[in-house]
């Protein structure tokens, strides 16, 4: 709409005027914050705009290749992707505390990125180099670093959304959703032309599916976590509650899939199988800090057990979560 309109252009404007004629890093995520940053200041700056995308294997099934259509197909934005996997899961290999797994996962991610930016800074293709990095940081994420907001669900569970990076890089910050609520950046998000999909997204933790795996990550486990969870996820996009009108996934605020590493027995044909248990979740929440298991209606929940199992062999049984938060946490680990 027209305000939005003016909106855009005054935050063009004023990117072009603190940017110059430099060069601008951004590390792309997939989510919703640094997607909507991206998009914006590609809008401003374009080719000025580089992108690094660094994979590190616990994404969900197609996320990379979405993320790379996305800005580097559709929007023709610089990027870089920049597959890490065999880095982060050789690291994680024996790993079971889950603190100590968000830890290195953290520490990789940062010194990846770290390490492309270096590069960016130093070349630039054939330019000057890069003297800005970009982060799709909003006004939630200022009130909380400034200490304004109390007890966070991140003191519990330490979060790796990097922080000091710019200084340790010798880069200017480049910020421009700082003033934004996550409703606005939304907004913003389908105004620039990113797809609704990618912007009403449910929110995905930074160690992404490495604390969807209960205890050590092994490839083989996110292969078949990504299956099922694609699986729940699509069902829970396909299905509309009678009364709203609404997707089951819009009626959720967030909903996942966790690989649980024991195996049941399960029968299928004339044969007897052993194989791996999932858990389904999906909570409705309006902060995070506090949640509801979500109401989910049996055919939904039947459609999805009968898809799993009859789909990715290798998954036997399907459970539903049925804890709110508290005492339990919305993610298993
Ligand atoms: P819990 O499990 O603490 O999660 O109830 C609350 C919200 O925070 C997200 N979460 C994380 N996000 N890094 C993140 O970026 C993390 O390490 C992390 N741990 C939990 C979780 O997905 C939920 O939305």
């Amino acid at each position: 709409d027209w305000i939005m309109g003016n909106y855009i252009e005054e935050a063009v404007q004023k990117i072009r005027e603190q940017v110059g004629d430099e060069e601008v890093i951004l590390g792309l995520s997939g989510g919703v914050d640094s997607s909507v940053a991206a998009a914006l200041i590609h809008r401003a700056i374009g080719e000025q705009l580089t992108c690094v995308f660094v994979d590190h294997g616990l994404l969900r099934l197609n996320e990379g290749d979405m993320v790379m259509d996305m800005f580097a197909g559709k929007l023709h934005a610089k990027v870089i992707r920049v597959d890490a996997s065999e880095l982060f899961l050789g690291q994680l290999a024996g790993v079971t505390d889950p603190e100590r797994k968000r830890k290195i996962i953290g520490g990789l991610f940062v010194d990846v990125f770290k390490a492309e930016a270096e590069k960016l800074k130093a070349s630039g293709g054939g330019h000057k180099g890069a003297t800005f990095l970009a982060q799709g940081t909003i006004y939630p994420d200022v009130v909380e670093s400034g200490g304004t907001k109390t007890k966070k669900a991140t003191t519990i569970k330490s979060h790796h959304n990097v922080g000091g990076l710019p200084e340790q890089l010798g880069l200017k910050l480049l910020e421009p959703l700082r003033e934004l609520f996550k409703d606005e950046v939304r907004e913003l998000g389908v105004a620039l032309g990113l797809p609704p999909e990618m912007v009403y997204r449910h929110p995905f933790p930074g160690p992404g599916l490495g604390v969807r795996i209960l205890g050590e990550v092994k490839k083989e486990y996110a292969d078949l976590l990504r299956r099922a969870d694609a699986i729940f996820i699509e069902e829970l996009r396909n299905t509309r509650d009678e009364a709203t009108g609404k997707s089951w996934y819009d009626l959720t605020s967030q909903a996942f899939t966790v690989f649980l590493p024991v195996k049941s027995v399960g029968v299928m044909g004339d044969g007897r199988t052993y194989d791996y248990v999932v858990a389904l979740r999906a909570v409705q929440t309006s902060d995070f800090m506090t949640a509801d298991w979500a109401e989910l209606p049996y055919s939904l929940l039947k459609r999805c057990s009968g898809r799993i199992i009859n789909e990715v062999r290798g998954i036997n049984r399907v459970t539903y979560d049925v804890s709110s938060k508290p005492p339990a946490t919305i993610e298993w680990e």
